[in-house]
């Protein structure tokens, strides 16, 4: 039986096998994304050129620290590829990200992707979205405004993210705020709902975005999942 940092290890070092020479990548955030480049760090020891628009300033560190060439998303058109962990994954290979606070950088550089890939240890596979409580990326300037609209609308707490004391700052200095669906039964209206409330910045489902997971199990094993095929 495999751990959980095994599992993350072994997709981690799966979807790494998928880059190839000379591509312009997009790296996630998080601890499987960290396997993901680490596994890209040793190809890169072995001769492999390519370089990564990273998604979070944590991931840059780790992208310099594996010596994987850095660019800006201002600087390419688009990312031949993008790997990322998410917080909880359905059939559809829809998602909710952002437990790890990133889900702004993380959405735009999925935007511009190619082919986008989600890494999960097989605990992330869900039959609905919702249980994990869903991030809204939030303006700090009257987001109390933005809780208690989401709050009114859905009848779920609407909880602001700290860091001890203080409110979590994300790498743009906005809020995060998590709301506790427990099951998002029509996730596009959430979606919607969402972006029609001024100064939510972006929120935690990715819709319709990723192509593929790989998904790793206990036992060893790795099965890769397709949009809408599964
Ligand atoms: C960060 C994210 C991460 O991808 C998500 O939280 C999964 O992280 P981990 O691989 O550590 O479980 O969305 O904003």
């Amino acid at each position: 039986m495999l751990s959980k940092e095994q599992i993350k290890e072994k997709v981690g070092y799966e979807a790494a096998q998928r880059v190839k020479n000379g591509m312009t990548i997009g790296a996630g955030t998080g601890s499987t994304a960290y396997w993901f480049i680490r596994a890209l760090g040793n190809r890169i020891k072995d001769g492999l050129s390519c370089r990564a628009v990273p998604t979070s300033l944590k991931t840059t560190q780790l992208l310099l620290e594996q010596n994987i060439p850095v660019i800006e998303l201002n600087a390419v058109n688009a990312l031949d590829l993008v790997v990322d962990g998410a917080d909880e994954l359905d059939a559809q290979l829809q998602l909710i990200k952002g437990g790890g606070g990133a889900l702004l950088q993380e959405k735009m550089v999925a935007f511009s992707a190619s082919r986008y890939i989600i890494i999960a240890d097989e605990s992330k596979l869900v039959a609905h979205l919702g249980r994990f409580p869903l991030p809204v990326e939030v303006i700090p300037y009257g987001y109390r405004m933005i809780q208690e609209r989401i709050e009114s609308r859905y009848g779920k707490i609407v909880s602001l993210r700290k860091k001890g004391e203080t409110p979590f700052e994300t790498d743009h200095k906005n809020y995060i705020l998590d709301i506790a669906f427990q099951r998002i039964s029509h996730p596009a209206e959430v979606a919607a709902f969402l972006k029609t409330i001024p100064g939510m910045v972006e929120h935690g489902l990715f819709l319709d975005m990723a192509q593929e997971a790989i998904i790793g199990y206990s036992s060893g094993e790795i099965k890769p999942l397709q949009a809408k095929t599964y």
